[in-house]
């Protein structure tokens, strides 16, 4: 199995080493800055030894001589920012796992340039899908915990996640360490988003065959209490601003059952650790699951690549978890797990 790393950041890093040890050829990457480009994909992802692929900052190019059996993109949020990569990748018939986080399911926030990545997808025989933290922790386990319900009335989710455990553009997409003036203007000025928790909460209520009624979101600023050290960002947050954000999506559906996500991703104090829990009300009263310390950062990236023989194996076109198998661990070599193997 080929495949491209396409963002080497901290996310594409841990991402190269887990494709390597799953017996996946890494014949290339993308990034775009000039500390990487130019170098060895191996030293960039900080292994301990050389991959022979060298970092480059022209998509094309990388995917033209890859030939690659799947992309894995890790650069940034937003259907409207990543569209041009994603169609790069699928154009020169690779397919694509990303862990762009409104691909997971982006049929209401992004319906048309879905359509358009899908429609690019078939007319080269390739399939997308995103994945992720989302793919386990905030759908699966809370679609399989609705399962246990006789009635459901409705599903609360809860997560949090360190700002500081990602690159740059995480900490910029959650606006750790600007002040609340700042950050209230861009919100005024742009609006905000509803981002990763209507896109879990949409993938949810279509896992469970429901119709939305209504969507609310909202987005709340979280804010230094004390001086915060950032290590995403090299600098330390100064008390009042902000750490990061907590978005919130609520959906009332037409058949009852509603659903809300909470999500906070900001920079943490010393000794917090991430949560994900879930309560579904309705018979029984309370069905719950909680899990503490997450390894949030390093299981975004195992999701990703057990994921690759789904998105392989699946028809071409652009597919949502919600249409493909569970998530499995992957023992052997990845290749080993596609169809006529
Ligand atoms: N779904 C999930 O569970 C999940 C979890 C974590 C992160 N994410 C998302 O994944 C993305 C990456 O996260 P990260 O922590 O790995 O961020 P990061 O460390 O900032 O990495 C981003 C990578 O993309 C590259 N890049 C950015 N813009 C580019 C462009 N225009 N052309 C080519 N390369 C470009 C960067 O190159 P340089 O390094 O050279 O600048 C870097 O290698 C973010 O959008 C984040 O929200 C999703």
């Amino acid at each position: 199995m080929r495949a491209v790393v396409y963002g080497a950041g901290a996310m594409g890093s841990i991402i190269t080493r887990l494709l390597v040890e799953k017996g996946v050829s890494v014949v290339g990457a993308v990034a775009r800055s000039p500390g990487k480009v130019g170098r060895d994909l191996g030293e960039v992802a900080g292994l301990s030894f050389k991959l022979g692929v060298t970092v480059d900052d022209d998509p094309d190019a990388v995917m033209s001589r890859a030939a690659a059996d799947i992309a894995v993109v890790a650069v940034s949020s937003y259907l409207r920012t990543m569209y041009d990569h994603l169609r790069t990748c699928l154009e020169h018939e690779a397919n694509v796992v990303t862990i762009e986080e409104e691909s997971f399911f982006p049929w209401a926030t992004a319906p048309s340039l879905a359509k358009r990545l899908d429609l690019v997808a078939k007319r080269h025989g390739v399939t997308i899908m995103g994945s992720g933290a989302q793919d386990l922790y905030w759908m699966t386990l809370p679609s399989a915990l609705m399962g246990a319900a006789h009635r459901v009335d409705s599903v609360h989710g809860r997560t949090t996640w360190n700002v500081d455990d990602y690159g740059p553009e995480v900490a910029q997409h959650v606006h750790a360490g600007s002040t609340l003036e700042q950050f209230e203007a861009h919100v005024a000025r742009e609006g905000w988003p509803s981002f990763v928790v209507r896109n879990t909460v949409d993938a949810l209520v279509a896992d469970a065959g429901l119709t939305t009624a209504k969507m609310e979101s909202s987005v709340a600023p979280v804010l230094a209490a004390t001086d915060t050290p950032s290590r995403s960002l090299g600098r330390v947050i100064t008390a009042g601003e902000l750490l990061g954000v907590t978005d919130t999506a609520t959906t009332d559906t037409l058949e009852g059952p509603s659903f809300t996500f909470e999500q906070t991703g900001c920079v943490y104090a010393r000794g917090r650790s991430d949560l994900n829990e879930w309560v579904v009300r309705g018979e029984p009263a309370e069905l719950r699951l909680r899990n503490d310390d997450v390894p949030t950062r390093l299981a975004t990236c195992t999701q990703v690549v057990n994921r690759i023989p789904d998105v392989i194996n699946a028809p071409p076109g652009f597919t949502t978890v919600a249409d493909l198998p569970r998530l499995r661990y992957r023992h052997f070599p990845l290749d080993s797990y596609l169809v006529g193997a």
